[in-house]
């Protein structure tokens, strides 16, 4: 059996909005093996990000645990979460987020200053990743010198920099016409074949979620495996 990366058990997590509690979901379960790809799918507002932010250890739930290679995170404090993140996890969201004042090149490198490896190491592993993501005569450029497509691509880039044994991506081709997000789709397979990078991947497009192994829904809070129309 693999080794099981990322888990939760019994999420909860409600928000407030006023007066008003909206409960997102409750008790749920979830859990990624290595290697292993698996679509998020579910209606706008069904909690597909929320989910995504709690594994990834962006905000917290209200109640249940999520565990990172066996560490619960809920029960180790900020510093060594945020090393865990920095060193298992990846993140592509669907606005690429990457940092304005920042070249290309920087902004990739990012992750591995923050692992505390030294500048020389981080560039050329950075300028590595980039050129395989075909930015390599994009260095230089500026988020904003770059087209939506470079961007996030750039954007798994730097996800991919660390080595990540997950990547998490939330509709990372949202924002992307057909060609390039089938370039950047082919981008994580080729990841998860080279490294054995477990993919969870949150999109609408039933063509993205049927290159994974499974597909669940999120529905109601609950989340199940679906099996197609
Ligand atoms: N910070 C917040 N405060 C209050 N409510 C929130 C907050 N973030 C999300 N919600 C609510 O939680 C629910 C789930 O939101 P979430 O962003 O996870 O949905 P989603 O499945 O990602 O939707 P989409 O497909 O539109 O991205 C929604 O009803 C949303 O309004
Ligand atoms: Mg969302």
């Amino acid at each position: 059996m693999s080794e099981v990366i990322l888990a939760c058990t019994e999420l909860t997590k409600t928000f407030k909005d006023g007066e008003r509690r909206i409960e997102v979901f409750k008790k749920l379960c979830f859990s990624i093996e290595a290697g292993k790809k698996i679509a998020i799918i579910g209606a706008s507002g069904a909690g597909k990000s929320t989910l995504m932010h709690l594994l990834g250890g962006l905000d917290r739930a209200n109640k249940g645990q999520i565990c990172l290679k066996g560490q619960d995170l809920a029960s180790i404090g900020p510093n060594k979460r945020a090393r865990l993140r920095n060193r298992y996890l990846g993140f592509v969201y669907q606005f690429h987020h990457l940092l304005p004042e920042f070249s290309a090149l920087e902004n990739v490198m990012m992750p591995m200053l923050i692992a505390k490896q030294s500048k020389k190491t981080a560039a050329d592993k950075a300028k590595q990743v980039l050129d395989q993501v075909g930015l390599g005569d994009r260095l230089e450029h500026r988020p904003a010198q770059l087209s939506g497509g470079e961007r996030q691509r750039a954007a798994i880039a730097r996800a991919m920099v660390m080595n990540p044994a997950c990547i998490l991506a939330d509709e990372p081709t949202g924002n992307l016409d057909e060609k390039t997000a089938d370039a950047v789709m082919e981008m994580f397979l080729q990841l998860n074949e080279m490294y054995n990078t477990a993919l969870i991947l949150v999109t609408h497009d039933m063509h993205i979620a049927k290159q994974m192994d499974h597909i669940v829904e999120l529905k109601h809070g609950e989340l199940h495996l679906f099996s197609g129309d």
